[in-house]
């Protein structure tokens, strides 16, 4: 991606399982990880992270009513971890157009669904609705615009099951998560992929199988 590493702050708003399974693949990721902050301060994945040794902090939602309030907020933040590289893991907001354009090729999400099918919340929910086959999950850039709608960098499959409902379907979409996310994160710092022309392309097509389930 960039010839200098990475100051990655990772945004969370729940559990973190995902930013925990980022964290555990740390040394083999190229870039150094600055801090966690949270939109919530009851957030679980905030003491995960503690107790991994990262910097925490909390921009709490309750206390900036207006996206862009809470933005400004938020920037002031990353600007005193001195990040240049957002990674969402569950982070349950949507930034402002310009904070996005502010981080533009800087910011990634994961969403549990193979986008550009059910976008939004409740994803699993609307895959079990829309009776499909195959669901996964989709690591993707954050673009300014509709939700989930930025360039996708990697994706994952998983068979969607009869007897399935939301919570088995997500735990078995999680298990992708935490595979994939680590290892596009790493596929962008270390360079093995990068954003041309509105979409993600990869050096090699070994770098490219080697993302997919
Ligand atoms: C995941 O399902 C992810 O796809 C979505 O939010 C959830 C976060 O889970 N964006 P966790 O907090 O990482 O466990």
């Amino acid at each position: 991606m960039t010839t200098e590493r990475a100051r990655i702050a990772i945004l969370i708003s729940g559990r973190g399982s995902n930013m925990e399974a980022i964290l555990a693949k740390r040394d083999a990721i190229d870039a150094d990880f600055v801090g966690v902050i949270s939109s919530r301060e009851d957030a679980a994945g905030l003491q995960k992270a503690d107790a991994l040794g990262l910097v925490t902090r909390c921009v709490p939602s309750a206390a900036h009513p207006t996206r862009e309030g809470y933005d400004a907020a938020l920037l002031e933040v990353l600007r005193d971890l001195d990040a240049d590289f957002l990674v969402l893991a569950g982070f349950m907001r949507i930034l402002t157009d310009a904070f996005v354009e502010r981080f533009a090729g800087r910011i990634i999400n994961i969403h549990p669904s193979l986008l550009p099918a059910f976008p939004g919340l409740h994803a699993q929910r609307q895959a079990l609705e829309a009776g499909v086959k195959v669901a996964g999950c989709t690591v993707h850039f954050v673009a300014p615009g509709a939700v989930d709608s930025g360039p996708i960098i990697a994706q994952a499959p998983v068979p969607v099951y009869a007897d399935d409902d939301e919570a088995s379907l997500s735990a078995r979409i999680q298990v992708q998560e935490h595979r994939i996310y680590p290892a596009a994160l790493q596929a962008l710092v270390g360079g093995a992929m990068t954003l041309r022309g509105g979409r993600v392309v990869e050096r090699s097509h070994a770098d490219a199988i080697a993302l997919v389930g």
